[in-house]
């Protein structure tokens, strides 16, 4: 090959290389519905794959480098996502936010340049609209890896979880606490996966209208402790009353949810096959008893561990 065709070939290269990374990120996983139906089971059933070999997917990620950047503290999210990649040959690279320049530049400047470097960004976010900015101005695919109003890879995780347990996701979920980032993903997932779910809150802490408008027949929200619904549960599950960046609204919180509480008088009403749930981090003696935490009913530490499983099913799927 003459010089100055391999000349041409490298500026068609650097070109279109240019125009790759200018385009908005193509694809990502802001909520459950940012994948297909069709993916979102096909991902569960890759997480068990993953969850039964452990040399599954082993260098599907070489060569492959993802950004972690987090506002909030994580323990799960960070540390199953660090493995999963390293498992697989990729690079994981965790940057706090506040020790990093994101604190001092504008978003879209800061995420273009990380596209540059990485081939996927997962974020932990205060605000959805920032991870809505950041998939604007990156050229690589965000993942949400929580905000104020979703957290996708938790649902896909606990649908993992549900279909380990159970041999299926057709399930009778029963959500019991906040109308929050999880309960909102949760709702999403179930419908996608031929789950029913029924949700209870306090009146002022219902799942937004939007979302459960969304999800059809699939869902239905109360606001009583109703026996009826408790013995109608496969799952049970809860989550903090006091999410991260709710923390000067604790004390209120405290005492509007406590009759809310997944004790274990609200488990002895369920059906004997039926599981205890929580994304965790939990709150021994305020969302959850201890004796339920730590009841044979109580599957947490499977969903904690499966977090690592679906979340290596949904990187091969956005990168390679
Ligand atoms: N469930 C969950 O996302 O846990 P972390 O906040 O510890 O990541
Ligand atoms: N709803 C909780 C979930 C933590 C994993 C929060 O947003 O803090």
């Amino acid at each position: 090959m003459s010089s100055e065709h391999s000349k041409i070939e490298s500026l068609a290269f650097i070109q279109a290389e240019w125009v790759r990374r200018s385009q908005p990120s193509p694809c990502g996983f802001l909520t459950v519905y940012d994948v297909t139906n069709e993916q979102f089971l096909h991902l569960i059933e890759e997480g068990i794959r993953f969850k039964l070999d452990s040399q599954y997917g082993h260098g599907a990620l070489n060569g492959k480098s993802v950004a972690l950047v987090f506002q909030k503290t994580s323990t799960r999210t960070r540390v199953s996502f660090e493995l999963g990649i390293a498992e697989m040959g990729g690079a994981p690279l965790f940057i706090d936010w506040r020790s990093s320049n994101f604190t001092l530049s504008a978003l879209e400047d800061e995420i273009a340049v990380l596209s540059r470097y990485c081939h996927l960004i997962v974020a932990r976010v205060y605000h959805h609209h920032d991870l809505l900015t950041m998939k604007q101005h990156a050229s690589v695919p965000i993942v949400n890896g929580l905000c104020d109003l979703h957290h996708p890879c938790q649902a896909l995780s606990d649908m993992v979880t549900i279909r380990h347990v159970f041999g299926s996701t057709n399930v009778n979920l029963l959500y019991i606490g906040d109308g929050n980032n999880v309960c909102h993903s949760l709702i999403q997932a179930a419908t996608v996966c031929g789950a029913n779910i029924r949700v209870i809150t306090p009146p002022a802490d219902a799942p937004q209208p939007s979302i459960v408008a969304q999800a059809g027949d699939s869902v239905q929200v109360g606001h009583q402790l109703d026996a009826e619904w408790i013995r109608w549960a496969d799952v049970i599950y809860t989550d903090t009353w006091v999410s991260m960046g709710q923390e000067t609204e604790a004390e209120d919180r405290m005492i509007r949810f406590m009759p809310y509480q997944v004790s274990e008088s609200v488990m002895a009403m369920a059906p004997s096959h039926a599981v205890f749930m929580h994304c965790l981090p939990a709150h021994r003696g305020a969302e959850v008893s201890s004796g339920v935490l730590d009841s044979p009913q109580s599957i947490i530490l499977d969903q904690a561990e499966n977090r690592k499983h679906a979340q290596k099913a949904l990187l091969v799927h956005l990168l390679t």
